[in-house]
């Protein structure tokens, strides 16, 4: 097969900018590509691989002769396009929560489950940010050694919530420095009654509150991760706070595993797993942080070291890109094994 009509619903976004730059340095097989975005943004025009391309505003005849969409405009914009999109033969891969959690939407982290691209009908989603940079190292302990019980608190940057959230955090630390009062607008979440600053702050608020108090964004890293694994028993106990750092997030994840894995064994296990770069040396000062994962394919994983309060467990620091592994480069990656997979050579 040839290459294939692409499109990014929601290409002027971080996500669909990053896409951009993922499909052109990857070399993914593409032979025309459909820009879509709101009519805010329609007529805009985009470099993308050195040739210019007009943005068009989300319309049903857009998707005409697609055979992959990329969707990253936010989720219910999703879940109005879905259907066009489907009806006109594309396959559909989602950066949103949409239809994570859906049955017949397989829920892909190609290091983890790649081989259930090919049960979709049409749709499939991309995990949680958080979530994929998580699953991405639990997987090969979970192999290994068994997990019991994961504790993880994440420290995400103001990217995750676009650029808008970007934009305040710049905007109030020049206000910050200047002496001005700081104004806050979008974080923890624009449509909420409250808002609080984010420069020289942490937010313990990532998405809307649900049951038992826990946020969405909790929610999701417990429910996505045991869709998964296939394990909807697998016990993650999650506590999500928005940091002052522009992108990457970053995760201490406590693991308790069901027989003995020691720190050097557990090195050597993620030296070794797709997708994850060890970056673990304190005697030289050596761990990951976000600054340095910045727009890196990899995983970073460091600070790996026993945890004394039970028999069997770790603690590990983990960083990734969110906008890239944790959204466009997985992605990608996803339709990549797709036409690896024949997937579009069926229709
Ligand atoms: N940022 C991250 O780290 C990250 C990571 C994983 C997943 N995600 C998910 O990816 C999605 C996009 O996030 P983002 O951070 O890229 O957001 P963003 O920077 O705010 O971009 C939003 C994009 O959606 C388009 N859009 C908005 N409303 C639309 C509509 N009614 N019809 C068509 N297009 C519309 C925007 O077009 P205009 O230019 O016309 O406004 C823009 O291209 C969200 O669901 C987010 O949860 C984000």
């Amino acid at each position: 097969m040839n290459g294939l009509h692409v499109a990014i619903l929601g290409a002027t976004g971080m996500v669909g900018q990053e896409l951009l730059d993922v499909l052109v340095e990857r070399k993914f097989p593409m032979t025309n590509l459909t820009l879509l975005s709101s009519a805010r943004s329609a007529g805009s025009r985009v470099l993308v691989g050195g040739k210019e391309y007009a943005v068009e505003q989300a319309s049903p005849e857009a998707f005409r002769g697609v055979d992959v969409a990329f969707f990253a405009a936010g989720g219910q914009v999703s879940k109005d396009w879905v259907e066009a999109a489907v009806d006109a033969g594309a396959m559909v891969i989602d950066n949103t929560s949409a239809f994570r959690l859906r049955d017949d939407v397989p829920l892909i982290v190609p290091e983890v489950n790649a081989e259930e691209i090919l049960n979709h009908k049409g749709i499939i989603s991309n995990p949680n940010c958080s979530t994929i940079i998580m699953a991405i190292v639990l997987k090969p302990i979970l192999d290994r050694a068994g997990i019991k019980r994961v504790v993880v608190s994440t420290y995400q940057a103001v990217s995750g919530a676009g650029g808008r959230g970007m934009d305040e955090l710049r905007r109030q630390t020049e206000d910050y420095v200047a002496g001005r009062e700081l104004e806050a607008a979008i974080l923890p979440v624009a449509n909420e009654p409250k808002h609080y600053p984010i420069a020289f702050n942490a937010i313990p608020q990532i998405d809307v509150f649900e049951e038992d108090d826990y946020t969405k964004e909790e929610w999701k890293m417990v429910r996505e991760t045991q869709k998964l694994f296939k394990d909807p028993s697998l016990k993650i106990s999650p506590t999500a706070v928005r940091i002052p750092v522009m992108r990457s997030h970053s995760e201490s994840i406590n693991v308790e595993t069901v027989s003995p894995l020691s720190p050097e064994e557990c090195r050597e296990l993620l030296r070794n797993a797709p997708g994850i770069e060890l970056v673990d040396d304190v005697t030289e000062q050596v761990y990951p942080m976000p600054l340095y994962a910045s727009g890196r394919d990899a995983v970073l994983v460091g600070r790996i070291r026993r945890d004394r309060t039970v028999e069997n467990g770790l603690n590990l620091w983990v960083v990734g890109d969110q906008i890239r592994k944790g959204a466009a480069l997985n992605a990608v990656q996803i339709a990549e094994h797709a036409y690896r997979m024949g997937a579009f050579t069926k229709r």
